[in-house]
């Protein structure tokens, strides 16, 4: 099972392990992190899932979709270069270890 970091704001660290097949997103609310709001339930429709990658950890992940590239400009707090939404990040044995920050707010 991918062992995920998420850091939140306030450098707080939570290790989470989330089943190959899950959306990062849906790791978090299950594990009930707060710095995940998920609005529309995995959608791709509200990016109150923003997370922001750990530089080392971009490359290992498929390239946005446009409607993520066009989400991204709609975040509480301006996207980074490194940005993603955690609903369009699917967990694999290849991302075990992922790292990522959560933003200061989500809405
Ligand atoms: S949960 Fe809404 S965009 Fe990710």
């Amino acid at each position: 099972m991918p062992k995920v970091t998420l850091i939140a704001h306030d450098g707080t660290r939570r290790e989470l392990d989330i089943p190959s097949g899950w959306s990062l997103m849906e790791g978090a609310v299950q594990n009930d992190v707060s710095g995940i709001v998920a609005e529309c339930g995995g959608g791709c429709a509200c990016a109150t899932c923003h997370v922001v990658v750990d530089p080392n950890w971009l490359a290992k992940l498929p390239a946005p979709s446009a409607t993520e590239l066009d989400l991204l400009e709609c975040t509480a707090v301006p996207r980074q270069a490194n940005s993603r939404l955690s609903c369009q990040i699917k967990l694999s044995a290849d991302l075990d270890g992922l790292i990522v920050q959560l933003p200061e707010r989500q809405t």
